[in-house]
């Protein structure tokens, strides 16, 4: 690594040191240099708006960023140890192809609202596509609920044997977890939708930066307006992003419970498609469940970043380079995040069910909670119901599953799953 843009001549930092703090830092800057460029040719036309750049510097460095993000986007453009970020990356290229006019762009800006800019809309891009995957992992889970609303399943609380309850409920209740926490995302995404670019290093410029302007041409909603709590934000942010991550790795996490624990030979209430499962190297009987085992992983991965960013949060105020600690996290958090999530739809529409043995799990002591409750609707007090049907659970009769999840008709419940309605909240996610 060379030409770093903030050396001087007469000082020199030591190697290894530097090797140290860039770290991976231009590696994961792959990930948000699109971010960069945008953001780059944004703060470029807005000083061209307010006359500090000439509009022929602000066209050239238009088109060479463009050309920039062709190269890249082809493989043409390599982000390397060459430099110390993409940052330095972004510049040095402008310098290299423009001379002076690449020189004058770092203009009113520092790399520290240029890092939360980029950092930024990435974050908001990467939530965005999350709500996306995860409408689609509701959908799925709605259409399986749908087509199999009363078909019988064991309702299990502890592990134990509950009461009769549905595929319907059961797939219905990942249609709305989903949906929840896409929710989430999306109240996330509008939350730091805010553009920090012109706060400069957290102290604002001697210049009257069209912060507006530039604001509007990336699309955020707002500005941050204080500097200083621009830089505050950065961490504050990322733990909010990945918490929200987590909340729906939460979700898959059940699933894969769920689908590991009922394909078990013990249950078999399911089976996984066989481009979901891998073999044993040396059992030659096993199918396992590995893909479902590793999404219920995949969560903790996104735990570990997210206690990863809260261990970095803790500064006074104004720029720290500690806070270069909070991307790997981050983006750690996101590919985990929507890659497992992207499979999601997939793995729920792939999986066999197998309702005959499910049916088969529901004994007739699973009716004891129904019986109780029809006799205290009857009039007799629901204590003295419950006793009555807990002394003789040996006499309580033939079982009708199907009978019993047509008269749970409490809202949201068996005989009332509200299809519809989780339906029309996944349809407005966006
Ligand atoms: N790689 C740095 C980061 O992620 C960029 C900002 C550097 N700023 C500074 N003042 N050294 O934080």
């Amino acid at each position: 690594m060379s030409g770093y843009l903030w050396e001087k001549t007469g000082t020199a930092t030591d190697e290894g040191a530097m090797r140290f703090m860039a770290g991976e830092d231009v590696v994961l800057d792959r990930e948000l240099f699109v971010f960069d460029l945008r953001a780059t040719a944004a703060h470029a036309r807005g000083l061209g708006r307010r006359g500090f750049l000439s509009a022929s510097d602000v066209g050239r460095i238009v088109s060479a960023l463009d050309e920039l993000s062709g190269l890249w986007a082809g493989g043409g453009f390599v982000l390397d140890g060459r430099y110390e970020d993409g940052h330095s990356a972004i510049e040095s290229f402008l310098t290299e192809r423009l001379g002076d006019a690449g020189k004058r762009v770092h203009l009113g800006r520092s790399r520290n609202d240029q890092v939360l800019a980029a950092t930024r809309l990435y974050a908001v891009d990467a939530l965005g596509r999350l709500v996306l995957l995860l409408r689609e992992s509701a959908g799925a889970a709605l259409e399986r609920a749908r087509d199999h609303a009363m078909d019988p399943m064991p309702g299990y609380t502890h592990l134990q044997r509950a009461v009769p309850s549905s595929v319907g409920l059961w797939m219905a209740s990942f249609a709305e977890s989903f949906c929840e926490s896409a929710e989430l995302c999306s109240l996330t995404r509008g939350w730091l939708n805010a553009s920090p670019l012109g706060t400069a290093a957290g102290y604002g410029v001697n210049l009257d930066l069209d912060r507006g302007g530039v604001r509007d041409e990336l699309g955020f909603g707002r500005l941050t307006i204080n500097p200083m709590a621009a830089q505050a934000g950065r961490g504050k942010h990322e733990v909010q992003v990945v918490g929200a991550m987590w909340q729906a790795m939460q979700d898959v996490r059940r699933l894969a419970w769920d689908l590991s624990l009922f394909s078990t030979d013990e249950f078999g209430f399911v089976r996984m498609a066989d481009t979901a499962t891998t073999g044993s190297s040396i059992m030659p009987n096993k199918r396992n469940p590995d893909l479902a085992e590793l999404l219920r992983g995949a969560c903790a991965t996104v735990g570990g970043c997210l206690a990863e960013l809260q261990q970095a949060v803790s500064l006074p105020s104004g720029y720290h380079r500690d806070l270069q600690v909070t991307k790997p996290a981050l983006v750690r958090a996101v590919r985990t995040t929507l890659d497992a999530v992207g499979l999601v739809p997939g793995v729920i529409g792939g999986t066999e069910l197998r309702l005959g043995r499910m049916r088969a799990a529901i004994d007739a002591s699973m009716m004891a909670t129904d019986r109780a409750v029809e006799l205290a609707a009857g009039g007799m007090a629901f204590r003295d119901a419950y006793r009555e049907v807990g002394e003789s659970l040996g006499s309580l009769g033939g079982i009708d599953p199907a009978e019993s999840l047509r008269a749970r008709v409490s809202a949201g419940a068996c005989g009332d799953l509200m299809l519809d309605e989780i339906g029309a909240r996944v349809a407005a996610l966006c």
